[in-house]
């Protein structure tokens, strides 16, 4: 059974969020909410592009390096994962982690969650599979872990880059503050040619674009709104200051949309900022880390299409 340790309906949280958003000077959405149902499955089929290289170079790495991970002490006790989407990732690390006893996957992406903890449950039935939906920027304190289990956080994906910098220290003091024994195991994009950038992002196929749109049937699904969606394109821009891709969602013409009965306007080129990705250089993120109560134990990098995966403990 999946645990919910917030609210099981997001509903009320969504339509805060998404008009209070609406109503700031850039408009903007938080990208934890570019994952429903549909999102989610269109995010996995971003994995298989040959433009989005993070995952089969973050893949590699991990593939490579599990036996390392296997002899961090959380790997004979619990796994918590950050933003566990398919679990595709955590497969290869379980395959080498035969003593682990629990795995807990936490994601914002309820059915998706719980049919990845599925099949790892089908893959590993001696493993205790504890899928908790939640959204892991909330305090963590209510996770429902054993005190005497040695903890590995594994937060792969550069889901980290999603947050602004503070936010991410934000995070990482949660994560501490909730398992303050816990190592981790992250991934985390690194700066690259800007058209390597784009193209992972604004793909040839489209599935990218579609990824973005899908937020606005969403909330035109979930809160009776009315985004014309042929009047709206996705957008994908490098910020060079903030060291990162942002998505935005960029109206086409002037027009009003109306969202759980209130109404805004967009004038032509006006966007809703949707996502930031941010590519972290090693010094930056070593910054973050520090800020957030982590050392640094140990780098494992790609070198062709830069990635790395850095090993932390909780200072
Ligand atoms: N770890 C996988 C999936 C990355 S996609 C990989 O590396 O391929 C990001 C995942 O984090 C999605 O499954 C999404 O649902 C989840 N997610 C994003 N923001 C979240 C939040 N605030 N709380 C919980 N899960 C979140
Ligand atoms: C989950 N996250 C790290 C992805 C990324 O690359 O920022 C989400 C994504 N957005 C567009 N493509 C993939």
């Amino acid at each position: 059974m999946t645990k919910h340790v917030l609210p099981e309906k997001h509903s009320d949280t969504f339509r805060s969020e998404i008009v209070e958003g609406l109503k700031a000077w850039q408009k903007k959405i938080s990208s934890k909410w570019l994952y429903d149902d549909v999102g989610s499955h269109l995010f996995e089929a971003i994995t298989e592009l040959d433009a989005y290289y993070p995952t089969r170079t973050e893949l590699g790495l991990l593939a490579k390096n599990a036996r390392k991970y296997s002899r961090l002490p959380g790997a004979r006790g619990a796994m918590v994962e950050l933003g566990s989407g398919s679990s595709r990732k955590t497969n290869l690390l379980l395959d080498a982690f035969p003593d682990l006893s629990v795995y807990m996957p936490i994601d914002i992406s309820a059915n998706h969650l719980k049919e990845a903890a599925d099949r790892v449950r089908r893959a590993h039935p001696a493993l205790a599979v504890i899928p908790v939906s939640a959204d892991f920027t909330q305090p963590l304190k209510q996770l429902p872990l054993l005190p005497e289990l040695p903890v590995l956080v594994f937060f792969p994906g550069s889901t980290i880059g999603n947050f602004e910098r503070s936010e991410a220290i934000q995070l990482l003091k949660n994560i501490k503050a909730a398992m303050p024994e816990a190592s981790m195991v992250v991934g985390v994009d690194r700066p690259k040619k800007e058209e390597v950038l784009l193209k992972a992002y604004d793909d040839p196929a489209g599935v990218t674009a579609a990824f973005n749109r899908n937020l606005m049937q969403r909330v035109n699904r979930e809160l009776g709104a009315n985004f014309e969606l042929s009047t709206f394109a996705h957008r994908a821009v490098w910020n060079s200051e903030d060291s990162r891709i942002e998505m935005h969602l960029e109206s086409l013409e002037d027009q009003e949309v109306t969202v759980s009965g209130e109404t805004f306007s967009f004038m032509k080129g006006e966007t809703i900022h949707t996502e930031n990705s941010h590519k972290y250089s090693e010094e930056a993120f070593t910054e973050i880390a520090n800020e957030g109560g982590w050392r640094i134990l140990d780098h494992d990098q790609d070198k062709r299409k830069p990635f790395s995966v850095y090993t932390l403990q909780a200072i």
